[in-house]
């Protein structure tokens, strides 16, 4: 009798320990699936855009690479061109690396120009290539607006997707 009731108890305890185990395990494999923290991070970049001054050039680090953003201010001519507006502002979002070989523009912001020191290049205020080698204006980074004071770089919104779609087909503003 006693012998009977320590087996159940034994069986009981062991099956306990086997379906932690079972659990740990899946816990353990899921987690490997899952792609790391940092490659989850790296996929986006939140901009508080609040703090923002009109014609000074902000820099933002997405998957590793420049992101210009540049307000307008309500001198600058290229407004229209490309801008992407969040609230009451109208700004550039741009990849800030030359369309020729790659290098990182500065901005003059007298000239409302950015500057390419490798080979000359120029872009305007809106990205669009003026002078020099470069063959088009500097890529626009997928993006969304969340708030009037927000973009989430590396993420599709109806903006970008608007955006890519007006440039495609207005070789105008190209
Ligand atoms: S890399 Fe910018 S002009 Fe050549």
């Amino acid at each position: 009798m006693i012998n009977e009731s320590r087996r159940g108890f034994m069986g009981k305890a062991f099956g306990a320990v086997a379906a932690v185990g079972a659990v740990g395990s899946l816990v353990a494999m899921k987690k490997s699936w899952d792609p790391l923290p940092s490659v989850m991070a790296a996929g986006f970049t939140t901009v508080d855009l609040s703090n923002f001054t009109a014609n000074k050039l902000e820099i933002a680090k997405w998957q590793g690479k420049p992101i210009f953003i540049l307000k307008f201010g309500a001198d600058m001519p290229e407004v229209e061109k490309r801008s992407v507006k969040v609230g009451a502002h109208y700004y550039s979002v741009m990849i800030g690396l030359c369309t020729h070989l790659g290098c990182i523009p500065a901005y003059k912001d007298s000239e409302h120009t950015f500057k390419c020191a490798c080979h000359g290049g120029e872009f305007n205020a809106a990205g669009v290539h003026t002078f020099g080698p470069p063959p088009r204006p500097l890529d626009i980074p997928p993006f969304s607006i969340k708030d009037e004071n927000t973009i989430v770089l590396g993420e599709v919104g109806p903006e970008y997707t608007e955006l890519i779609a007006r440039l495609s087909t207005d070789t105008n503003i190209a």
